[in-house]
């Protein structure tokens, strides 16, 4: 989704701001743009496509300026929808991210002034230009954020004085001053070569940065009160950011998943007993009755297969909710249940959306996510932290792997606290996930065996993804995986509703992945197998090792290690991402950024 990098201070600021929209590159835009304030001016460039280097900009003698990547939403991928958007007199700059909802009610106040971009965004400038004859900037800008409706950060900067302002509502920005040096940034993550200390901003508030005296003032839109912010430390390594000697990040982080898995486990789990880095706080768990997990994506699916683990150990109902269809149908709530969110960037704007109404009808929200400072994290009460570092490729995987592994761990924790498992089996339960990273690493062993399969099936229009139980989800996400990356349409289902519609599908041409390992529906999916042999389907299956009557079935099968059941989606789904990521690769697709999509959807 849409990115924003802004910076005030010395050095070449066009080459700061480009290097910073590089880094959001992974968030998925289709074009981009870059104001560069100057002693007199403000120098524009805008493109569609990707950021290039900053070769003309950087002859540029600026000393701030704010820069955007923008995924379309409201008008088409041009440049006149490209940010920054200005004022007629071209004094006022805007990058913006999110939508305002009351442009056509706004548009009042700018009566007589011409529009030249479809966006929700050329509304902010005009507005702010239009009370300039009565407010300084920074004033303006607080009279017209009051007006705006909607979910929505922006950075605006001003041709004739020495301000830089940003407001959040909904949407993520963060501010960092290391001395002299101002940034503002959509992501945190992209500050990590300049400080390890940032202003997380909240919902309401405005960072007014004074490019004089180099000074930061906080300023509560909602309460109309000047504030205090301090900088607060926190951490993400640089050196994950780097794609090493991988050909693409996703193929980085699906081999990086054993060790992010080693030490998920290291950080939660001492001497077999479960003891969450951070404390989950007395309360959370207390008098619970029913459990609703809401999520988006990949992190959907997680929580898919943690409905499985919680109903089976925790003996609780359990529900799994696309936060964007949880929100908008009255869900009927109370003080007993607890809301689990999952997000990995803890930015999703559904899964806020969803967080903010659980809690307005009076449940607790216990989050998994991946980026500490995140929105979610600090909306939730309770906030397990995966360790999977920094995700950039857009499809995720080892954040997938990492929020699977907490939510078993908060599976077994809650299972503990309601006394429906005795410590032996945790302690044998613990004993499983430890082996998990071992096991995993001799599937990722399979890189040849699977380029093979992907030689033979990559050219294919669709496929199907069949699996049962506790992998019928891992089918979805090795679809969702396929599909997303590779552009083949593929259908996940669970492996019995396959006579249900899918079979009619079936053809020569038509392959299927069965994940197909020994547990108690081991001989209905043989079966299953046959019926689309029956009717001429290619067969890959992902089977147990030694499994020889899967062999006599199938046309292709990845075998994989042994585990007990309810640990098998870690290992089931990592042939699935690098069958997908194969695949993908040698149709020629833009892997970690594919089209159309965004790391982090912030608007709804
Ligand atoms: C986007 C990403 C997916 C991700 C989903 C949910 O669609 O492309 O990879 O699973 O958002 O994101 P979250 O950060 O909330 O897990």
């Amino acid at each position: 989704m849409c990115g924003i990098f802004a910076y005030a201070g010395p050095g070449n600021c066009a080459e700061v701001i480009i290097n910073g929209l590089k880094s959001l590159e992974y968030r998925g835009y289709d074009s981009w743009g870059i104001a560069l304030k100057t002693k007199n001016n403000i120098e524009l460039k805008k493109s569609v496509g990707k950021v290039s280097e900053a070769t003309e900009l950087e002859a540029v003698k600026a000393y701030a300026g704010i820069g955007h990547t923008r995924w379309a939403t409201h008008g088409n991928v041009s440049i006149e929808n490209s940010h920054p958007h200005t004022d007629s007199e071209k004094r006022i700059y805007v990058v913006h991210n999110g939508i305002i909802e009351n442009v056509a009610e706004l548009r009042k106040f700018v009566s007589g002034d011409r529009f030249y971009s479809k966006t929700d965004t050329e509304i902010i400038p005009k507005l702010i230009a239009r009370l300039l004859n009565r407010y300084s900037f920074p004033a303006a800008v607080k009279e017209v954020v009051g007006k705006l409706r909607g979910n929505f950060a922006f950075v605006a900067i001003d041709r004739d004085s020495n301000y830089l302002v940003a407001a959040r509502n909904g949407s993520p920005i963060v501010a960092a001053l290391n001395r002299n040096k101002f940034y503002i940034s959509s992501d945190l993550q992209s500050l990590v070569p300049y400080t390890d200390k940032a202003f997380l901003m909240n919902d309401g508030e405005m960072a007014i940065y004074n490019l004089d005296d180099s000074s930061v003032e906080f300023y509560n839109f909602l309460d109309r009160k000047e504030i205090i912010k301090v900088q607060e430390n926190y951490s993400v390594q640089f050196g994950d950011c780097r794609r090493g000697d991988f050909k693409h990040f996703m193929l980085k982080e699906i081999f990086e998943q054993p060790v992010r898995l080693r030490q998920t486990f290291e950080v939660n789990v001492t001497d077999f007993d479960i003891r969450f880095a951070q404390p989950l706080g007395a309360g959370i768990f207390k008098d619970i009755n029913r459990i609703v997990i809401i999520a988006c994506g990949t992190s959907w699916h997680a929580g898919l297969v943690a409905e499985y683990w919680l109903e089976s150990l925790v003996r609780m109902p359990v529900e799994v909710e696309y936060a964007s269809e949880f929100r908008y149908r009255s869900p009927v709530l109370s003080a007993d249940t607890l809301i689990i969110a999952i997000s990995q960037s803890g930015e999703t704007a559904d899964t806020i959306a969803g967080i903010k109404e659980a809690k307005e009808l009076g449940a607790r929200v216990l989050s998994v996510c991946n980026v500490p400072g995140s929105t979610i994290a600090r909306i939730s009460d309770a906030t397990v932290f995966t360790q999977a570092g920094p995700e950039i490729g857009v499809a995720s995987t080892k954040a997938f792997t990492t929020q699977l592994e907490m939510l078993f761990l908060l599976t077994l924790y809650l299972a503990q606290y309601r006394q429906k498992i005795s410590p032996k089996d945790v302690i044998n339960y613990l004993k499983n996930l430890a082996e998990i990273p071992e096991k995993m690493e001799r599937v990722l062993g399979k890189t040849e065996q699977i380029i093979k399969i992907m030689e033979a099936h990559y050219t294919v229009s669709n496929a199907l993804f069949l699996g049962r139980g506790v992998n019928y989800p891992i089918a979805l996400e090795g679809a969702l995986k396929l599909k997303e990356i590779s552009y083949i349409h593929a259908e996940g289902y669970p492996a019995a509703e396959m006579k249900h519609g899918p079979i009619a599908l079936i053809d020569r041409h038509m392959p299927t992945v069965f994940i197909c390992i020994r547990d108690q529906s081991y001989e209905k999916v043989l079966s299953n197998i046959q019926e689309v042999k029956a009717r001429n389907g290619i067969v890959i299956a992902v089977a147990n090792d030694n499994d020889k009557r899967i062999t006599e079935l199938a046309d292709h099968v990845i075998f994989i290690p042994e585990t007990i059941v309810e640990l098998s989606p870690f290992l089931t789904v990592v042939p699935l991402q690098m069958l997908a990521y194969y695949i993908a690769d040698k149709r020629g697709c833009d892997i970690d950024k594919p089209r159309n999509l965004a790391k982090s959807v912030t608007v709804e």
